[in-house]
């Protein structure tokens, strides 16, 4: 009989709540921020506008092309939903009364700083923040303390909640792949990977200048330079070893590219042949010297680039996908789709779902940070049959 004193057999996780039931009552529907109207911004405002528990109170943008804009035309959607753009964010966090929260889904990528200082503006306003733009706070117990000890303040000064999540899309790397656990026996490895055709992800300046797609073979994208996929992907894999009751020897990096055999034109413009059309990585989470907890991303622009490498399973443009091996061996992809067939639209709006559909638990949360695996999963209560045009 196995017993606490085993090693790796943790038997309490800090949370044990596998989902959260929201029940509607004093404080619904909660007013909800969403601030920049990207990919995933788009998405937000879908989220909030299906759930029967949020409110959308304003639409904060940059661009001055947006401002006055309503949400339902920015997020695409055939109606209005009666909130106009704004670039005034004093105005925008006061509509939510000291309460409420904020989707803070403007870009932290080459402003992670500026990103980080405006969550913590809404923090200390009182309200919770939800983001997939801080990479380094999906782990937040192994972030840098000069960024949380900033957040944590401004929670504590708000009495307010942060979660971040957001990559691969903010599931498939951390709750997907323990979920999945709980159907396993012994287990060799546990493998998340993203297999991604980025023709269709509309973001120029990811695919080109931080894929590196299109690039000279010599080019190096610093989305994989070394020691980056460890800080974007290591909390995930560190989250997984901290469910699954491992201790980490180490993290490790692997790295392959090749290059287009033909141009490729898309929605982006040329991919010349000669210049980089895909790219493998690994973060490995190494156990007694074995890579056991792996995430792998698999990523091309155009499909017939390293045909010999993972395919989505059913032939479309992408997927997730949790691979544990082990007895038995058990396989779970998943393939989500929106904004007209779009897979990278799909996997975007499960991660800004994921996030929005956390507001009603995180209002209620204690003060502080929250991960992937501290915040329980919100079923879709309340939405059956309510379709989003
Ligand atoms: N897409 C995903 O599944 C995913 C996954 C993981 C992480 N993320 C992260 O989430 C963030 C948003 O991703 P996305 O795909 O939505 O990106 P995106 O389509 O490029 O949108 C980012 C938005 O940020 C706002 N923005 C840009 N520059 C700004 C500035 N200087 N100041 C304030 N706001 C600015 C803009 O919104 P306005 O035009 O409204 O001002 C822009 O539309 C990024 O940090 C991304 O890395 C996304």
């Amino acid at each position: 009989m196995r017993t606490p004193g085993v090693p790796g057999y943790r038997p309490h996780m800090q949370n044990e709540n596998a989902f959260h039931f929201a029940a509607e009552g004093a404080g619904f529907p909660i007013p909800v921020v969403v601030w920049g109207t990207g990919n995933m911004g788009r998405a937000a405002i879908r989220s909030i506008d299906a759930h029967p528990g949020l409110e959308l109170a304003a639409v904060l943008v940059s661009s001055p092309a947006k401002v006055g804009r309503d949400a339902g035309d920015l997020a695409g959607l055939d109606r209005s939903l009666g909130v106009a753009a704004t670039t005034d964010v004093d105005a925008a966090l006061a509509a939510l009364g000291g309460a409420g929260a904020v989707a803070y889904t403007a870009s932290g990528d080459i402003r992670p700083a500026a990103a980080a200082a405006d969550a913590a503006r809404c923090l200390s306003a009182g309200a919770v923040v939800v983001t997939p733009a801080l990479y380094a706070l999906y782990d937040h117990r192994s972030a840098p303390p000069e960024l949380t000890g900033p957040l944590l303040a401004a929670a504590k000064e708000g009495a307010s909640a942060l979660f971040a999540s957001g990559v691969d899309p903010g599931w498939g790397n951390d709750v997907l792949p323990v979920l999945v656990s709980a159907m396993a026996g012994t287990v060799d490895e546990v493998r998340c990977q993203e297999i991604f055709d980025y023709s269709t992800y509309d973001q120029p300046d990811s695919v080109r200048l931080l894929v590196g797609m299109g690039q000279p073979m010599d080019y190096e994208p610093p989305i994989v330079a070394a020691g980056v996929p460890t800080m974007v992907w290591g909390g995930q894999v560190r989250m997984i070893a901290r469910a699954l009751g491992v201790e980490l020897d180490e993290i490790r990096e692997t790295l392959e590219r090749r290059q287009l055999e033909v141009d490729v034109t898309n929605a982006m413009g040329l991919f010349e042949a000669g210049t980089q059309g895909a790219l493998r990585f690994e973060v490995q989470g190494v156990v007694d010297g074995v890579p056991r907890i792996v995430i792998e991303h698999v990523t091309r622009i155009g499909a017939d680039c390293a045909p010999d490498w993972p395919l989505p399973p059913d032939g479309g443009a992408g997927a997730h996908r949790v691979v544990i091996e082990g007895r038995p061996r058990i396989e779970v992809s998943l393939e989500a789709t929106d904004e007209g067939d779009n897979r990278a639209a799909g996997g975007n709006a499960t991660a800004a779902n994921r996030l929005v559909n956390a507001i009603p638990w995180l209002t209620a949360a204690e003060p502080g940070l929250y991960d992937g695996l501290d915040v329980p999963l919100a079923p879709a209560s309340g939405r059956i049959g309510r379709s989003t045009p």
